[in-house]
């Protein structure tokens, strides 16, 4: 029995990175994924995934979300991904056809065709996933779970001096979402920016997958090492080394095994009125709101053995 995911992602290198740990695991069915524009344009992003998931055998529906934000213009991050969201790697034509459905309605089709069944996993801004509840508010109730990777707790920005890139594409569909899914019956996952940045690659794994590139066939792993070597490049240039913050893919391995980390209820909403902190995750450790927490936050991370079993499945599954 394989547990059914929808992705909905900006691919990118992180994300690529977790599409591919997905493909390789016998126990996850992907089916479906969501082309939100973010890392790089949506039409960038949907290209991306049209052409991965056609390298990675997926042959699900991959569909195209909204062209930008609800509310502001969109921004990109091409220093941190490059123009083409998979920095240096250099991506054949797709092959596979997209989805004639919008990103949202895909979203709302795949709950209701399984109600109860389906994890949802949004690895880049919630815009596609809040026009989805416009359309079909009991979303949190189709669904098994949501899992997000967003925002930055009592931690500062990636973005923002306080935001988190996630949130801050799109601060007015997170803040949606959230709202909406406090009423799920399962709480979602938040893993944010100070559970997310515990997980890093060093030399050592850039070699790994440079290795993997040279030994293996599988061109998803010589896209995977040029693409992970520019991720290198900006976090230097950024001022972090010859390293990078592999994001995206803790909040799936976790969403997949329930493993390598812990999580603690939290209240958390978006500031989307301050004038310096428009995007920030704010974190209600005292109760002063009064609320019941509305997620369970990604804690506790276990980095070492997480790093391991993520390059150890992208060995077994495209080596
Ligand atoms: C998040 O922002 C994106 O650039 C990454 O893919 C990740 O989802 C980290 O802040
Ligand atoms: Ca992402």
């Amino acid at each position: 029995m394989r547990a059914p995911f929808l992705i909905d992602c900006d691919t990118g290198i992180d994300d690529a990175i977790a599409l591919s740990y997905l493909a390789c695991r016998a126990d996850v069915e992907v089916a479906g994924i969501v082309s939100t524009g973010g890392n790089v344009p949506a039409a960038t992003v949907h290209r991306n995934n049209l052409v991965l998931t056609g390298l990675l055998g997926l042959e699900v529906p991959v569909a195209l979300g909204a062209d930008r934000p609800l509310v502001e213009p969109p921004m990109f991050a091409d220093d941190t991904h490059g123009p083409a969201g998979l920095g240096h790697a250099v991506l054949p034509d797709p092959v596979r056809a997209e989805d004639p459905r919008r990103g949202a309605q895909l979203w709302i089709d795949l709950a209701r065709e399984r109600p109860g069944e389906l994890t949802g996993l949004v690895l880049g801004p919630h815009t596609n996933l809040a026009l989805a509840l416009e359309l079909e508010p009991e979303l949190p109730r189709l669904l098994r779970r949501l899992h997000v990777m967003g925002g930055s707790i009592h931690h500062r920005g990636n973005t923002g001096p306080t935001s988190e890139w996630n949130i801050a594409v799109d601060p007015e569909a997170a803040q949606r979402v959230l709202a909406a899914f406090a009423t799920a019956p399962r709480r979602p996952v938040l893993g944010a920016l100070q559970a997310t940045e515990r997980i890093v690659f060093s030399a050592t794994q850039l070699e790994r997958l440079e290795q993997l590139a040279e030994r293996s066939p599988h061109p998803v792993a010589r896209i995977l090492a040029d693409a992970v070597r520019f991720y290198f490049e900006f976090h230097r240039a950024d001022g972090f080394g010859w390293m990078a913050h592999v994001h995206d893919p803790l909040v799936t391995a976790h969403a997949v095994t329930g493993d390598f980390a812990g999580t603690r209820p939290l209240a958390v909403d978006v500031e989307l009125a301050g004038t310096l902190t428009r995007g920030q995750t704010v974190g209600d450790e005292l109760g002063r709101w009064g609320r019941e927490p509305t997620v369970d936050l990604l804690a506790e991370v276990r980095p070492a053995e997480f790093v391991e079993h993520l390059l150890s499945t992208l060995e077994a599954g495209l080596g």
